[in-house]
C-alpha cells in the first residue's frame, strides 16, 4: 500500500498515454490517479478501497455529501456495483455507451458507502476515451472518480489543467490529450416509470427520449419534488466557477454587456455566426476590440461544440491573464447548447 498524499508535497508521476498500465498499478495499490475521459479529466481511486475513496474527498476539498461516479470499462461490469438494471437503463446504456452518460441505479451493498456518499444509489458511467478504456481494463476494478478539479472550480479538460489542479495531491496523472466534449457527462436518475435528468451533458434529453419512446425523460428542476433535490446532491454545491466574475449576454448584446464591465480587465467569449466561421475557415483568432492597448481579450468560438470543448480552458486562460470580469455569450439551447447554458449560468452564480 502506498502512502496517502496527505500533504500537497506528494511527488506526482506524470505519465504519457502509453504508460496506462503503470497508472493502473498506482490505483490498484490504493493510490489516486488523474485520468482522461472524453468529457473532462477524472480523479480516480479503486471504488472498493474505502480509504482510497476517502482520500479523493481530501485531495479535492469535496463536501462528503457529494457522491462519486463509478467508471467501468464495459456494460457487463454494471452488476459489480449496481443491485439491478431496469430495462430502460439497459436500453440507454446500449445506445449511448461507451460515452458521456451517467445513470443513477440502485447500488450493491458491498460497494463502500464513501463512493456514493451513503446514498442507496450509485452513478455508473462507461467512458469512450480510448486511453481511459485501456486504463480501466488494466485497473481491473470499478474506478470511483469525480472531475479532477479542486472543489467548485472548472473541470480540467487537458493534462496541463489537471496538473495545475492536482500536482502534489495525487500519485499519478495520465495524459490522454485534450478532452473531446469539454463538459461533464449527462447525469440521469433512473426510476421505474421515468428518467429524471439531474445534470445536462452531451447526451441530450431529446436523444434519450428518442430511444425510450413513451417513458418520460424530465428536465432538471422540472418538478418541485423535494426528494429529487435530495437525489442530486451535486446540484446543491457551487460549481464550475473561474476566479473572475462571470456575466452572461444574449447574442447581439455584446456592446451593452461591455458597458457594464467598464473599468475592468475583461475576457469576452462570443459565438461566431455560422457564415463568419465558414469565411474564416472556422478560425479561432483572438481579436482585441478597441485596438491595441485595449484591456479586453476576445475569444470567438467557431461552433457550439467548440464553445463547450473550450469553455473551461478559456475560463482558466482568462484567470491567468488577470481578468476580473468574463463576459460570455449564451449559445442557442439545442444539442450540447443546453449543457453549456447550464454551466454558464452556474459559473455566473445563477443556478
Ligand atoms: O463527465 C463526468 O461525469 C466526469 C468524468 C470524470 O467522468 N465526472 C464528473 O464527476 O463530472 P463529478 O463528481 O464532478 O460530478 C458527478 C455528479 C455530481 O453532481 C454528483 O452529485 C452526481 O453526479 N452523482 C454522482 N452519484 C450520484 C448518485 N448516486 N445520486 C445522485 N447524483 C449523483
Ligand atoms: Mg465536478
Amino acid at each position: 500500500m502506498i502512502s496517502r498524499p496527505a500533504s500537497p508535497h506528494h511527488k506526482t508521476a506524470h505519465l504519457t498515454a502509453s504508460d496506462y498500465q503503470k497508472a493502473a498499478g498506482y490505483l490498484r495499490r490504493g493510490g489516486l490517479v488523474v485520468f482522461p475521459t472524453e468529457t473532462v479529466y477524472g480523479l480516480g481511486a479503486d471504488a472498493f478501497q474505502a480509504d482510497a475513496v476517502d482520500s479523493i474527498f481530501a485531495a479535492k476539498g469535496r463536501p462528503a455529501d457529494n457522491p462519486l461516479i463509478v467508471h467501468l470499462p464495459e456494460v457487463s461490469w454494471i452488476e459489480r456495483v449496481a443491485a439491478s438494471v431496469p430495462a430502460h437503463a439497459e436500453l440507454l446504456f446500449r445506445r449511448f455507451s461507451p460515452g458521456p452518460l451517467t445513470l443513477i441505479l440502485p447500488r450493491l451493498p458491498e460497494l463502500p458507502a464513501a463512493a456514493t456518499a451513503g446514498l442507496p444509489t450509485v452513478g455508473v458511467r462507461i467512458p469512450s476515451h480510448p486511453v481511459c478504456r485501456k486504463f480501466l481494463i488494466a485497473c481491473g476494478t470499478p474506478v470511483a472518480a469525480p472531475s479532477a478539479n479542486r472543489s467548485g472550480r472548472p473541470s480540467p479538460t487537458d493534462a496541463a489543467m489537471a496538473r495545475r489542479e492536482m500536482d502534489g495531491r495525487v500519485h499519478a496523472i495520465l495524459d490522454g490529450g485534450p478532452c473531446e466534449h469539454g463538459l461533464e457527462s449527462t447525469v440521469a436518475l433512473v426510476e421505474e416509470r421515468r428518467i429524471v435528468v439531474l445534470r445536462e451533458g452531451a447526451v441530450t434529453r431529446e436523444m434519450m427520449q428518442g430511444v425510450l419512446g413513451r417513458i418520460p425523460v424530465l428536465a432538471p428542476n422540472s418538478t418541485a419534488e423535494p426528494e429529487l433535490s435530495a437525489a442530486s446532491p451535486g446540484t446543491r454545491h457551487a460549481h464550475y466557477k473561474p476566479a473572475a466574475r462571470v456575466v452572461l449576454f444574449e447574442a447581439g448584446r455584446l456592446s451593452a454587456a461591455l458597458a457594464e464591465g467598464e473599468g475592468s480587465r475583461t475576457g469576452v467569449i462570443t459565438l461566431m455566426k455560422r457564415d463568419a466561421a465558414a469565411a474564416t475557415g472556422g478560425g479561432r483568432e483572438t481579436q482585441v476590440p478597441g485596438g491595441p492597448g485595449s484591456r479586453h481579450l476576445l475569444r470567438s468560438m467557431k461552433s457550439v461544440e467548440d464553445y463547450a470543448h473550450s469553455l473551461y480552458r478559456t475560463f482558466v486562460e482568462f484567470d491567468h491573464a488577470g481578468c476580473d470580469l468574463i463576459l460570455a455569450e449564451l449559445p442557442p439551447a439545442g444539442g450540447i447548447g443546453a449543457a453549456l447554458r447550464d454551466r454558464l449560468r452556474r459559473a455566473a452564480g445563477q443556478e
